[in-house]
């Protein structure tokens, strides 16, 4: 069992955790995951290590509150006990030595390109970021990411913060102002819808893409095949050959697809999920 240390709202419905975990915080490497359960019964949730502290034997979970299990997961006190979790879990990312690369975070996706964006920062390569939220209360950890990006643009939506609009405006802009392609490589994390355009922009700058791909996982470990996916005309399984690929040969469709399929019945439960009382956060946890 491992320890939840700390919790905190970053946005509303989006929740970090740092949760105790030596072994995984050694071995951990950017672009990998871990699955947990939060109590015996509970659904596996495969969540990004967002950050990893060996000396503290800690790793950072952000959580999307989307249905009933991560809810749960997102109600859990500092001093509580994970059921499980294994991990690391996925390929690490390719941190390829390059000129330039540009990181796009859709939303959450801002907490897996984190620990990439540092990695490519520290390999010496330029890093540009760009970072977008519907709003402005749903941006976290901007400064976190400005600090391994040497340029950083924030687009919301609204308007409301930074740039207006989405993230594959700026995205397309710095790859026509990247006239002698200095740029080596481009990841996108983020809503599938956002990672198919950001390929659709990139390959109309015949560039090549990562993405990363969260398709519903169950084991984590390749046995059970319920993180199937196609590229390249090929089936993967996202958690042991993912779950970065490149994104031009992934079939967007059907993956989009495949995310829905049990998305009534995560309705469901979340309508029927009740907690009691004394389960339900506090402003303050
Ligand atoms: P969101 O819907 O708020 O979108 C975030 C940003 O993505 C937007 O501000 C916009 O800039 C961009 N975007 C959205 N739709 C777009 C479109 N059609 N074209 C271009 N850009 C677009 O994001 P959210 O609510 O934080 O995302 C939740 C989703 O992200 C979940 O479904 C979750 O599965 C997924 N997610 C994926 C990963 C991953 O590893 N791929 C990690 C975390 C979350
Ligand atoms: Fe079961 Fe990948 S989650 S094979």
């Amino acid at each position: 069992m491992s320890t939840l240390l700390a919790r905190r709202e970053l946005a509303p419905k989006i929740y970090e955790l740092v949760v105790e975990s030596g072994r995984i915080a050694r071995k951990a490497q950017p672009g990998q995951f871990v699955v947990v359960m939060a109590h015996e019964r509970a659904e596996r949730i495969p969540l990004t290590i967002a950050d990893a502290d060996p000396q503290a034997g800690t790793i950072t979970l952000v959580v999307l509150v989307a249905g009933a299990s991560t809810l749960e997961l997102s109600q859990l006190r500092p001093g509580q006990s994970l059921y499980a979790i294994i991990g690391p879990l996925g390929k690490p990312s390719q941190v390829e030595q390059v000129a330039q690369v540009v990181m796009v975070a859709g939303g959450v996706g801002t907490a897996p390109i984190y620990p990439i964006a540092r990695a490519f920062y520290q390999a010496g390569s330029q890093v540009i970021t760009i970072q977008g939220a519907r709003t402005k209360e749903l941006l976290f950890w901007t400064e976190r990411l400005a600090s391994v990006s040497h340029r950083h643009i924030i687009t919301t939506d609204d308007g409301s913060f930074g740039r207006r609009g989405l993230v594959t405006e700026p995205l397309r802009e710095v790859l026509q102002e990247d006239t002698e392609r200095q740029i080596g490589c481009i990841y996108a994390i983020g809503p599938a819808v956002m990672m198919k355009n950001c390929v659709r922009v990139a390959e109309s700058f015949a560039r090549k893409i990562i993405v990363s791909l969260n398709p519903i996982m169950v084991d984590g470990t390749g046995m059970c095949g319920g993180c199937r996916v196609e590229v390249g005309g090929q089936t993967f399984f996202a958690c042991v050959d993912g779950p970065e690929f490149d994104g031009r040969l992934v079939n967007w469709d059907l993956f989009i697809s495949r995310q829905k399929l049990y998305h009534e019945q995560e309705t469901c439960l979340l309508m029927q999920y009740s907690p009691h009382e004394s389960e339900k956060p506090s402003a303050s946890t």
